[in-house]
Order: structure tokens, then sequence, then C-alpha cells
């Protein structure tokens, strides 16, 4: 039973149903636990202003937690004909309790309940994005600690440039994860600010609900006072959450360029785990870095998703569009990428090994021309001329060999 329905006769042509609903009522699963704890503030809230008896309040908060139990065991199944989530749950409450469950939708419209269902379960997501960068630093950490002073050619131009080594190398990359967890830091001090009671994006006239009362029920560090701007928070958010993964993902692109060339017979500077790695049907021989070039790909899939979401929520004027619906299925696949990710990472630093002898062999003099220059500016040779002596030593030689 759909929520918006009023009596006959307004049956919806099952073509169009399975159109508005799309994917929604599927995607819509994750999000039963946090609308059940949202919807379990909102009762007690309605009790405290008086719109709830106590026990209506018991009752509410009881099935609640049963749906949410039934939930986790997958066994609250959300039908197309139920739309999404928040239908499903109150159909479920009717059901359960009759004119007790009929009361829960009092103050509160969908707009506002998605909202604050995607952003508790955005909170939760990001918590575990931190635990896996930090998980993904602490194996960046032990490559340094195993293998950190071996030598590494630099490049710039994908020409070698100056000597670096497998702890700059590493390094490079802990830094940059560092830097994403503040990030994800700021994304969650920025989305933490409870949208609930701005119901349909216009606030809740008459009855006198409590904001903050839900607010910290929820665990929220603030209310979003103005019910237009937790509307124009939709879409808005999920795209600087996206953001962040793309920035992370933007990190595991590079460290998968390089670790595929590193790997290449041709480089030979690394040797990946056998366990990594894949075959070729036709090719007896191969080793494949399938996971690297994957992992390279992602990041591409989790810009599209940044990118849609932004795309879908231009040009649309104040307040809730159906249109938004579509962000979610971005937001998932976005962030459930990132997260597979940075697992992935993990187990193939885990099992990465340099090897040192082919390191060593690169390490090939050109690598220090800067070092020789600025050796002459040390004994006071002007740079620029220090420059050209050490330019015109590595010409006579042909560019090769020791100058
Ligand atoms: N599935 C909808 C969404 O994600 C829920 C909100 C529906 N609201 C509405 N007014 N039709 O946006």
């Amino acid at each position: 039973m759909k929520l918006w329905r009023k009596g006959e006769g307004d049956d919806l042509d099952p073509l169009i149903e399975a159109f508005t609903v799309g994917n929604d009522h599927l995607l819509d699963q994750r999000l039963v636990p946090y609308d059940c704890r949202a919807s379990t503030a909102h009762a007690k809230m309605l009790c405290k202003i008086g719109v709830l008896t106590d026990e209506a309040r018991d009752a509410l908060c009881r099935t609640l937690e049963q749906i949410a139990a039934l939930a986790d065991e997958d066994k609250f199944p959300i039908e197309q004909s139920d739309e999404d989530c928040h239908t499903a749950i109150e159909n479920h409450l009717i059901k359960e309790l009759g004119d007790v469950g009929k009361t829960i939708h009092t103050a509160r419209s969908r707009n506002d309940q998605v909202l604050t269902a995607l952003r508790l379960y955005e909170k939760d997501a990001l918590g575990e994005l931190k635990q896996l960068l930090e998980t993904y630093r602490t194996e960046l950490d032990d490559v340094v600690h195993r293998q950190g002073t071996v030598p590494l050619p630099g490049y710039t131009h994908t020409q070698r440039a100056m000597p670096a080594s497998v702890a700059m190398w590493a390094g490079s990359f802990a830094d940059g994860a560092a830097g994403d967890v503040r990030q994800v830091d700021h994304t969650i001090e920025m989305i933490d600010q409870s949208p609930l009671g701005s119901a349909a994006g216009f606030g809740v006239p008459v009855l006198g609900i409590d904001r903050q009362m839900t607010a910290d029920i929820l665990g929220f560090a603030q209310v979003m006072d103005n019910p237009m701007s937790a509307q124009l928070s939709r879409g808005k958010f999920e795209a600087a959450i996206l953001g962040v993964c793309a920035q992370i993902m933007y990190d595991l692109n590079k460290l998968a360029s390089d670790l595929i060339l590193f790997n290449t017979r041709e480089f030979g500077f690394v040797e990946l785990d056998e366990r990594v790695c894949t075959g070729s049907s036709i090719m007896p021989q191969k080793k494949n870095p399938d996971v690297l070039e994957l992992l390279r790909a992602k990041y591409h899939e989790v810009l599209g998703e940044e990118f849609k979401i932004k795309s879908l929520g231009g040009n649309l004027i104040s307040g809730y569009h159906r249109d938004l619906q579509l962000t979610k299925g971005a937001l998932f696949n976005g962030i459930d990428t990132t997260a597979s990710c940075l697992k992935v990472v993990a187990a193939v630093l885990g099992g990465l090994r340099f090897n040192e002898s082919t390191c060593r062999a690169a390490m090939t003099d050109e690598l220090y021309a800067t070092e020789r220059a600025y050796t002459l500016v040390d004994q006071g040779v002007p740079f620029r001329e220090a420059y050209q002596q050490v330019a015109a030593a590595y010409r006579d030689k042909g560019n090769k060999g020791n100058p």
C-alpha cells in the first residue's frame, strides 16, 4: 500500500510504477536500520510533545526494533509496490499495531526521512572508510619497514630524474592517505546536521515539534534549522562524500599505475604475490596484474558517480524533486567501490616485494646529475653555471655513464 494513495481508483499503471520505483526498493534495503533509528527518535519526540501516549511510543519503538532485527537477518524485503523503505516500514507498523502504526508519519515527510536515513548511513560509511584508510596506511608503513632502504629511480615525464627509494615512494602514499583521513573528518563534520523535522522541506506547522531532541537522540552535532537548507543539501553532501572518495581513489589509481609499470618484465622492480595475480586463458606463461588494472579503472568509476550526482542536482529549483532519487545508487556505488579498493590495495601491498638487485642496477648515473650540480654550488659555483657544466659533461658522454 502506497503512502500517498487516497482511495479507490488511484491505482498506478504497473509500467509507471516500475519506472518511478526503479531499483530504489532494492537500494533502500541498506537504509532500513537507519530509518528505524530515525523513526524511533521521531516516535519518542512525538510522545514528548503529547502527540503519542507512552504506550503508543513503546509499541512503535519495540516494533521498529523488530523490523531492524528482521532486516539484519535479510528478512525484511521491500517490494516494488512498497516503493521505498519508508513505506515498507510504515506498512509493517500498521500491520502490527493498527491505529498506533498510523500515527508514526505525523510531522514528517519521506523527504526528510530519506535525508535523515542517508545521513546516518553516510556517517557510518565515512567512519568505515577512515578505518580502511588506516589499514592501508599500516600496510604502506610495513612496506617501508620491510624494504624502505631499497633505492628506486624517481621519474618525471616517465624519464629517469632523481634518486628516490621505496621509503619515499610508499611514504608518499601514506602521507596522501593521512590527508584523506583529514578530509573524511571534515566531511563528517559538515554533514553532521539533523534534517529530521524539516518534513517536505518547509518545516512542520502547528505541532511544536522538538527537532533538537531528535538530533540529540540520533547523535547529530546540530539541527539544520532552515528546513529548505535541508533539501538544498540533498545531492550536495552526497557529491562532497564522493569527492572524498575520488580523492582517495586518485592516489590508488597512481599507485596502481606505478606498480603495473614496476611489475613489467622490462622494469622488474617489483614482484606481485601469486595470490593477487591472474592468468591468461591462452598464454600459459602469463601472470597478469588485473587487480591493479581494475584498481586504476575504478577511480574513473567513482569519478563518474561523483559527476552523476553533481549533474542530477543541477538546474532543479529549490525543494525536493524525484530526480534526486537517482543520486542514491551513485552514492552507494561510489562508497562501496572505494571501500573495496582500499581493502584490495591493502592485500596487494601485503604481498609486495621489491626486487632489490634490479632496483639497485636501475640507479644509473644520470639520476645523480642534480646532486652533482649542487655539489658545485656548495663549492661556490653559481647554480646556472654549475648546471651548464654538468649538462656539458653529460653531453660529452652521450648522456650516459659517469661524466
Ligand atoms: N525514494 C525517494 C528518494 O530517494 C524517497 C522520497 C520520496 N518523496 C517523494 N516526495 N516522492 O528521493
